[in-house]
């Protein structure tokens, strides 16, 4: 199923946002300052990332899409590099039968091409074993670069019409890493910055954007539940004035 895109056509709005995507950022800085090495703070990102997933399971979100590495962090000290990609295995290793278990559908979107095989076979298994599952599907983003999404895609979209010329945006769609989504409601960064770093260009065209100083080791349901309050807080108007949501309100 592709979903219309939010500049073509006006999705509809819920109070729980169907559809939320995370920068998990700060997991270094948590750590730093507690005196601890930067490991040590992916290692409670881990935990983060399982109490937000329980979270969104019981608020009835969809889908929840987390950047866990980026294309650009491959420029990290090699031992931390390492560090994040076995923490990656362990984790799949570790969790995949329990999110199987609670019906969640597993995707990892990214060029995948760069990881070692092992990684890369686990993924698959992963992806594989929980295809069938409806009640929350989670995207992982692992060297995952907002341009490297649209590239990927015009070179399919391109090789699937040899000669063709003046592409829609409806064309473009199917062939990005997450046409299985509709796209963001919600965007959540944690860790203070407020900058997109390559996440979904694409895809945040009309995403309410929520920045929080909180490290992401320390995110949860709480802090959770303040981003969904702010969004439930904003008015969505693609476009459209106020007064027109007023009178379509009152139609409906
Ligand atoms: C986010 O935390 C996790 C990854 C990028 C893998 P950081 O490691 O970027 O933490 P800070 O920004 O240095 O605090
Ligand atoms: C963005 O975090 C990527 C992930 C959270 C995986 P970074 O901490 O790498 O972002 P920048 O480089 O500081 O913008
Ligand atoms: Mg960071």
């Amino acid at each position: 199923m592709t979903h219309l895109s939010s500049t073509q056509a006006v999705p509809e709005i819920s109070s729980v946002p169907r559809h939320i995507a995370i920068i998990m950022d700060g997991n270094g800085r948590w750590a730093t300052k507690r005196f601890l090495p930067r490991v040590a703070g992916h290692g409670k990102g881990v935990e983060a990332v399982r109490s937000v997933v329980e979270a969104c399971i019981v608020r009835g979100v969809e889908y929840l899409t987390l950047f866990a590495f980026s294309s650009e962090n491959w420029r990290r000290p090699a031992d931390e590099v390492s560090l994040l990609m076995r923490l990656f295995v362990t984790a799949l290793e570790r969790e995949v039968a329990k999110m199987h278990a609670n019906d969640i559908r597993l995707k990892v979107i990214g060029d995948l091409s760069r990881f070692d095989a092992n990684l890369q076979t686990l993924i698959a298994g992963a992806e594989r074993r929980t295809a069938n599952n409806r009640r929350l599907t989670v995207t992982i983003c692992a060297n995952y670069g907002g341009r490297w999404d649209i590239m990927q895609a015009v070179e399919k979209m391109l090789a699937a019409n040899p000669g063709a010329t003046g592409f829609s945006e409806d064309q473009l769609a199917p062939y990005l890493a997450m046409a299985y989504a509709p796209e963001p409601d919600l965007f959540i960064r944690t860790g203070g910055e407020e900058r997109i770093s390559n996440f979904l260009l694409w895809q945040l065209a009309y995403t309410e954007l929520y920045f929080t100083d909180t490290y992401w080791p320390d995110f949860d349901a709480v802090a959770l539940d303040a981003a969904i309050i702010s969004y439930r807080e904003r008015e969505r108007r693609f476009g459209r004035t106020s007064e027109q949501l007023i009178e379509q309100k009152k139609a409906s």
